[in-house]
């Protein structure tokens, strides 16, 4: 699985790799570290806050997150609601969610123009392997527990179209059916 970093963009709904499964990483090699940081990169020039690796075409078990600490003091100063750094999540896996679900609007590189209300576990627990390969846990709550669960999505390929309330899936009815014109007569 020889990818050139270089080559990788942002692809947008209806791209059928946003909708496979998609599989393990076998094992965190230099190829595996330079798309993680090449997603870092995209995700930085899109002013996104995650990216998962679907979304730049590849079907791994992957995600890049990056919540800077003052994005969400609305929700308060919990050390757990962000990242100093930009993280690389490879293989993760979430658990122990929070029995509570928060309504918040949500967008998606995938998916320009879309905005919905998502409502998720306000805390969550990931497991997942590091650049070098070694396994962390960690919690998050606030945006970066939600950033999570919503790029872990992107890893089944599962959309926020998906998630939404169905007041917002019917706001977002005609700019989704746009994507879909837009994509047939490419
Ligand atoms: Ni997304």
């Amino acid at each position: 699985m020889s990818v050139d970093p270089k080559a990788l963009s942002i692809v947008h709904y209806p791209a059928e790799v946003l909708r496979q499964k998609a599989k393990e990483v076998p094992d965190v090699t230099a190829d595996v570290r330079r798309v993680a940081e090449r997603m870092i990169e995209l995700m930085f020039e899109a002013e996104g806050i995650g990216l998962a690796a679907p979304q730049v075409g590849l079907p791994w078990r992957m995600f890049v997150a990056h919540v800077p600490e003052n994005e969400d003091r609305s929700l308060g100063a919990d050390p757990l609601e962000a990242t100093g750094e930009p993280m690389v999540c490879i293989n993760p896996r979430l658990s122990q969610p929070e029995r509570d679900l928060v309504p918040l609007d949500e967008g998606c590189l995938s998916l320009p123009e879309i905005v919905g209300e998502v409502r998720r576990p306000s805390r969550i627990t990931m497991t997942a392997l590091g650049m070098d390969g070694r396994e962390f846990t960690v919690r998050a709550a606030g945006l970066l527990a939600r950033c999570w669960q919503h790029e872990n999505d992107h890893l089944d390929g599962v959309l926020i179209i998906d998630r939404m309330t169905p007041p917002s899936r019917l706001r977002n009815r005609n700019a989704l059916k746009a994507l879909e014109q837009r994509a047939v007569f490419h």
